[in-house]
């Protein structure tokens, strides 16, 4: 039996991964520390939040003595780092909270653990979940990245995921501590916030609102559906030995332009409006220091690990799809007046290029 500390559990793949942890291992206990900022709701965790094993903790990464507490109340043995500003768009308006999250709050989260796991006798493991943005851009006919790709992150978000990877590195190799990390290509599927592009699109289509794209539209991500992030990150807590790095990725190349119309496509099967919602595509100034192409390299995890993705594009956004059109209302819910905020900013003086 396993007692988790998961941490940013609220969030889009923290509260997918408390339900599969739950779900797939119900005698655990699972402490969601998460401080509940404009991306984590506790509507995400519904189906779970009275089950026997877990508790719900609001708090902030950076507060010292409220982890503490939680390692001594629950006899923490492994940590899970989910909590982060995670939007590139929003540290670029505003660093400020990315460098003190992400970079402080790992350190915070180091220090507790180092601290707390003083009785080796125990199976300990922090596992810092990071990102594929720390290694910056692929040229487009370069090899993916694998574990051993230099870091040369290019967005202040990347730039402080690659700074809270290395202390996580640096706290295993000085103190010891038993840390895993993996970096994983970009997500999809059910509660992702929806300022991300996935979202972002199916939902301004159905409110018929110009669907902005970046530059030309040809930048390229490697997309994985969010519960195979889950079983890699289980299969790297279970196999994986400290100080271990793991590349999670879908082999699975997109360009934007492609995904959006996709789903413009898809949309006009479903919710037929009066023309197509391609029409609706608007290209848009560049999102500065943009990242051409990110690929994954994920043969360490099916070599090491046996690990691979149960989900093929198709049936992902298929179901993505499906779970955005079942709950617009949640939708509705977490866009608050903050988020109103932030999308006049970031759209409303956003050239369209013609
Ligand atoms: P998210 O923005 O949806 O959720 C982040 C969660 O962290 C929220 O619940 C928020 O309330 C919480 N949080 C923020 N600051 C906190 C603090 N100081 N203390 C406690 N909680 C705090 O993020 P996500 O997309 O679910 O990403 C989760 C993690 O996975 C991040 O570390 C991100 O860097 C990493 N990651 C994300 C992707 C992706 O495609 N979304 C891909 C690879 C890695
Ligand atoms: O690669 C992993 C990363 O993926 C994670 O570390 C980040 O937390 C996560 O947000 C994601 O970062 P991206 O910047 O790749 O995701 P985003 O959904 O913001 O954008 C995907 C691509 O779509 C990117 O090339 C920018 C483009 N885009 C995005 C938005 C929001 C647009 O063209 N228009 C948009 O309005």
């Amino acid at each position: 039996m396993r007692r988790l500390l998961v941490t940013g559990g609220a969030g889009f793949i923290g509260s997918n991964f408390v339900r599969y942890w739950i779900n797939r291992y119900p005698d655990d206990r699972v402490v969601n520390l998460d401080a509940l900022t404009y991306a984590g709701n506790l509507e995400s965790l519904q189906a779970i939040e009275t089950a026997p094993g877990y508790r719900f903790v609001p708090g902030d990464i950076t507060d010292r003595e409220c982890v503490d507490r939680l390692f001594a109340e629950e006899a923490i043995d492994t940590v899970v780092n989910f909590a982060a500003e995670s939007h590139v768009d929003r540290s670029i308006l505003g660093p400020d909270a990315f460098i003190s999250t992400n970079i402080h709050g790992t350190f915070t989260l180091l220090e507790a653990a180092t601290a707390a796991w003083q009785d080796a006798s125990q199976e300990q493991r922090f596992l810092q979940v990071s990102t594929d943005e720390v290694y910056g851009s692929l040229a487009p006919d370069a090899p993916a990245f694998t574990e051993s790709h230099a870091y040369a992150p290019n967005s202040p978000y990347s730039a402080s995921k690659a700074a809270s990877d290395h202390l996580v590195r640096a706290w295993h190799e000085t103190y010891g501590l038993p840390v895993l990390t993996t970096n994983c290509s970009n997500n999809y599927g059910p509660y992702q916030f929806p300022e991300k592009l996935i979202p972002l699109v199916i939902l301004n289509a159905l409110e018929g609102k110009p669907i902005p794209v970046y530059g030309d539209g040809m930048n390229i991500r490697d997309w994985l559906y969010v519960d195979d992030h889950c079983s890699g990150i289980d299969a790297v807590l279970q196999g994986g030995r400290p100080g271990d790095v793991f590349n999670i990725g879908g082999i699975n190349e997109w360009r934007n332009i492609d995904i959006v119309r996709l789903i413009c496509e898809r949309l006009d099967e479903l919710r037929p409006g009066t023309g197509s919602y391609q029409d609706l595509i608007t290209f848009v100034t560049d999102r500065p220091g943009h990242d051409r192409r990110y690929a994954i390299d994920a043969t360490r995890m099916r070599a090491d690990l046996g690990w691979q993705p149960a989900h093929d594009f198709e049936t992902g956004i298929e179901a993505t799809l499906q779970w955005y059109l079942a709950n617009l209302d949640w939708c509705d819910r977490v866009r608050s007046g903050e988020y109103k905020n932030y999308y006049q900013n970031q759209y409303g003086e956003r050239t369209p290029i013609p």
